[in-house]
């Protein structure tokens, strides 16, 4: 037989008949209809590239037997795609992909494009100050930053796969993607509240508490619900920078009050109260931020009196009551206060990792009431499936488990870091082991100029910040906040010869 003509082949459906059965996965149990995920489908398809511009679709009968649909479905999902743009239909012809498609499918690119914006507005602003230690990025080999906990002992398989069940769950709750209360899924507000009371005495119900993006979002929150333009706000000779910052933004008068190895100085708080109305005092009693000593127990009864006494507020921010190592912690304040004037503020920053933005207040019900119509004009909501991620790690013993794994080896990084230090930098650098948390606090020798030993240590790869935002005009030798828990006991060894070498070439 001879081979056929060529020429008289017929012509080829471009692109062939694609096995659309299989690349169209139809959902029947889904609550989405199957118009829409035909339509969904073929919109994939076209962005994928599977479906050139041009290309020619099946007819409506023949898909529909492909996909063991009604004729009438794949009729509705075409004309769906024709009225969106994606594909053409002329009458009594096939219907094609368009020529362009309705959204520019973009290049894909292995680095960011160049920027081809303005470099600077083209209008004026008043930039704001920097914000007390900031958080930038940086990627030093080590960085004993102000105390982060360590990402590599997060237990991200089980996040990842409690927010996978999260996500689909809103396949079957769909309103789980919507607008959802501002205050935080209930779910986790519930696991909160077994948290607080199990492990510090916190009496309070889920909702009794707001969950918010950190506690940086819930310092703002509470500040501008409750502080006016130049009311005062006392806070600790040095305090956290960035509530200090946040007081500030909000037109807060920021009073200092003194601070000695037992915390904050309350007969000094006393006499600032007898001469000036006090709205707020802003603490964090466990670990004095960035000191570290905890607020003796007499102080915490003097604070609460005071606040009585003179109508202040107290916010109480307990950024990492998890990680004590020598004996039991005094309970917060929050665990005492049944007056309604201590607001509590904590976070799972330093549970898991600052980029969980997870942290929560709690605060009698008219505080809370009053918080969410603030937030909602700010962020509306937080994060519900990372919320119920958490839940379950919560409510699955995950958490507690990665707790107590967290608080070992912290415990042990400690012990390594503080032996370290007092081995190879006596000289230089003193300081008082804390009793918990992720960082020492300490003091340099006089003539130590911290800007230049950072400096050093920077060209080495170590990273250690240079104290500024809790220098005090009247300190004569610098001091210094270093995070151990981020680093193995290798690592904080490492860190330790790294400033020894700097320190005897300089000094
Ligand atoms: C005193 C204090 N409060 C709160 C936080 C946590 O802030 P956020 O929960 O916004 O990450 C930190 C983190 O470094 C802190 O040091």
């Amino acid at each position: 037989m001879p081979p056929p003509d060529p020429s008289l082949s017929p012509p080829f459906a471009f692109p062939p008949m694609l096995p659309y059965q299989t690349l169209i996965a139809l959902d029947r149990h889904a609550t989405i209809p199957l118009t829409q995920q035909i339509t969904a489908a073929f919109i994939a398809l076209i962005n994928q590239g599977v479906l050139p511009a041009r290309a020619k679709l099946p007819g409506s009968r023949h898909l529909a037997a492909q996909l063991a649909v009604s004729r009438q479905t794949v009729v509705v999902a075409f004309e769906d795609l024709v009225a969106q743009g994606w594909i053409e239909q002329l009458p009594s012809k096939a219907a094609t992909v368009g020529a362009q498609p309705p959204i520019p499918v973009p290049e894909p690119l292995l680095e960011g494009p160049a920027s081809q914006l303005a470099p600077r507005a083209g209008f004026t602003f008043a930039p704001r100050p920097a914000v007390g230690p900031g958080v930038r990025p940086t990627a030093p080999s080590l960085l004993l930053g102000g105390g982060s906990p360590d990402a590599r002992l997060v237990p991200l398989e089980a996040l990842a796969r409690n927010y996978r069940a999260a996500s689909r769950r809103a396949l079957r709750q769909p309103q789980l993607l919507g607008y959802s209360a501002p205050e935080g899924v209930l779910r986790l507000r519930q696991q909160l509240a077994r948290y607080l009371h199990d492990t510090r005495g916190v009496p309070a119900g889920p909702d009794d508490i707001f969950v918010t993006r950190g506690s940086t979002m819930a310092i703002h929150l509470l500040t501008q619900l409750l502080v006016q333009p130049g009311e005062v706000v006392a806070v600790a000779a040095r305090s956290y920078g960035e509530a200090d910052a946040i007081f500030r933004h909000h037109g807060a008068q920021l009073l200092r009050v003194p601070l000695d190895a037992h915390g904050l100085d309350t007969d000094a708080l006393a006499q600032l109260c007898q001469q000036q109305r006090v709205r707020l005092v802003y603490v964090t009693p466990h670990h004095h931020y960035p000191t570290t000593v905890a607020l003796s127990a007499a102080r915490r009864v003097h604070l609460l009196q005071l606040a009585a006494q003179h109508d202040f507020v107290v916010l109480e921010d307990d950024y990492d009551f998890d990680y004590h190592y020598d004996g039991a912690p005094i309970l917060p304040l929050a665990s005492a206060d049944r007056s309604g004037r201590v607001l509590y503020v904590g976070s799972l920053s330093k549970v898991l990792a600052p980029a969980y933005r997870i942290g929560y207040i709690v605060a009698p019900s008219d505080v809370l009431a009053a918080l969410a119509p603030i937030r909602v004009l700010l962020d509306q909501l937080g994060d519900p499936l990372l919320e119920l991620a958490v839940a379950e790690l919560f409510a699955d013993g995950g958490m507690q488990h990665h707790l107590q794994r967290s608080c070992k080896t912290y415990h042990e990084r400690r012990d390594v870091f503080c032996e370290a230090l007092h081995q190879h930098l006596a000289p230089w650098f003193s300081f008082t082991p804390p009793a918990g948390g992720l960082a020492l606090w300490g003091v340099f020798a006089a003539g130590i100029d911290l800007p230049m030993l950072a400096a050093a240590c920077a060209r080495q790869g170590l990273s250690i910040g240079e104290g500024q935002p809790y220098r005090l005009p009247t300190d004569q030798q610098a001091h210094l906040r270093l995070g151990f828990a981020a680093h193995t006991a290798d690592e904080l060894r490492r860190s330790v010869h790294i400033l020894e070498m700097c320190l005897r070439q300089l000094w």
